[in-house]
């Protein structure tokens, strides 16, 4: 198959971007290794931000998201005694989240690629990408070989299009928090009216709206834990522990389903592309899901090739194209900055609580300045929200 632009993977960076440059006359051919039904039911983020929002509106990609989204305009700091809150809609000139569930994204995504003509390969993995220099690259698949004039791997952290840029690009500055995350759906009794976030000597808990009836929570567990270590017993007794609040004040957890482990890390390639290869969203960066950063970003990189690639095709102008890794990674790592700085906030260092008491003080001080009027907390309501413009 001969096309101008081959994408792999159809998760919310590919989607995003095989609809904006299908609808802007360009051909493109999107490959998936995970069938449809896959694609379309995997839990995965659900904040999505306000420059994102703005950006899928502006792209007739979010009439589901704003039918069916919940906007959330604050977030709660739970610490010991009080419950502080941070109106960052208010503090970020009226920005917020949408809360809707990336599953029910994707599905809206693949229709509105449908729509547009486009025939996304489903349960065909890519197996090899073949793009010597000077030549056009091609995704290699069982039973099918791609050729294009750009390739964008859009693959996500285990993908294979990274495997197109030289050794030397891949070096990424990664790095190994000293801790892991377990993550659980909740059935919650009413709807989670608010991210709260739970700063405790025993470790950071948090529980964030997803649909009515359902609640992702996550707690910090020792690095290296795996979902057996912890049974649903244990994990609702965490929860209870580090979300004290007074009787009533949060939903009542109910079944926990859909266990998992986030292994704590940032990655984030050198480079994001090389020759006619790039690469985008988690297949570039891995960043710390603090903030739900990273579907935000995946778009983001999505949006930011989508309008270089179209400037190439329509205009003839391949500035753009030659500056999308260095302009995304000036963004990425700002995201990144922001993420760090944020689980370095909600995170207990030690669990066993040694520096708890101090620890505790002061993060105790830096919530307290986050939630007060002033620059600092208007600083992060602003990253938090996701301000600024998407190209
Ligand atoms: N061939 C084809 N498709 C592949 C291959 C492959 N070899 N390897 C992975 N994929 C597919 C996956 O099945 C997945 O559907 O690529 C897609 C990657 O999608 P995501 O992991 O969602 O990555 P991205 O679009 O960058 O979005 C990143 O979304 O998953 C959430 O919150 C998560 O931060 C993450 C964000």
């Amino acid at each position: 198959v001969r096309t101008q632009v081959a994408i792999a993977g159809a998760g919310p960076a590919g989607l995003v971007l095989a609809c904006v440059l299908l609808r802007a006359g360009i051909a493109v051919e999107i490959v998936e290794r995970q069938p449809r039904e896959t694609v379309e039911q995997r839990a995965r983020a659900g904040m999505v931000e306000h420059r994102v929002v703005e950006y899928l509106r502006a792209h007739r990609l979010a009439d589901g998201l704003l039918a069916h989204g919940v906007r959330h305009g604050w977030c709660d700091f739970l610490i010991p005694g009080e419950r502080l809150r941070l109106d960052y809609a208010a503090r970020a000139g009226g920005a917020a989240h949408w809360v809707y569930p990336q599953q029910y994204l994707v599905r809206d995504l693949v229709a509105a690629l449908e729509t547009a003509g486009g025939r996304p390969y489903f349960a065909r993995p890519v197996t090899a990408v073949h793009a010597p220099a000077g030549e056009r690259p091609a995704l290699r698949c069982p039973g099918l070989v791609v050729e294009a004039d750009y390739l964008v791997g859009c693959d996500g952290p285990h993908g294979v299009t990274r495997e197109a840029l030289p050794a030397a690009l891949r070096d990424d500055a990664s790095h190994r928090y000293p801790y892991d995350w377990l993550t659980v759906l909740a059935e919650v009794d009413r709807p989670v009216d608010g991210v709260v976030y739970g700063v405790h000597r025993r470790g950071f808990a948090g529980i964030m709206p997803r649909t009515a009836r359902l609640a992702r929570c996550y707690l910090q567990i020792p690095a290296g834990d795996s979902a057996a270590d912890w049974p649903r017993e244990r994990v609702r007794a965490e929860l209870g522990t580090r979300l004290l609040t007074p009787h009533g004040a949060l939903p009542r957890v109910g079944r926990l389903t859909d266990t998992g482990v986030l292994r704590m890390r940032s990655t984030i390639s050198q480079r994001l592309c090389h020759g006619r290869v790039f690469i985008a969203g988690d297949a570039a960066h891995l960043l710390a899901p603090a903030g739900a950063k990273g579907m935000n970003a995946a778009v983001a990189d999505a949006a930011d090739l989508a309008d270089a690639l179209v400037r190439h095709y329509q205009d003839r102008d391949d500035a753009p194209l030659a500056g999308y890794s260095a302009r995304r990674l000036h963004h990425i790592w700002r995201v990144q900055e922001f993420a760090d700085r944020f689980l370095d906030l909600l995170n207990t260092a030690r669990p066993d609580g040694d520096d708890g008491r101090f620890g505790l003080h002061l993060k105790r001080e830096r919530i307290r300045r986050l939630t007060e009027d002033g620059p600092f907390g208007t600083d992060f309501a602003h990253q938090y929200a996701g301000t600024g413009e998407l190209p």
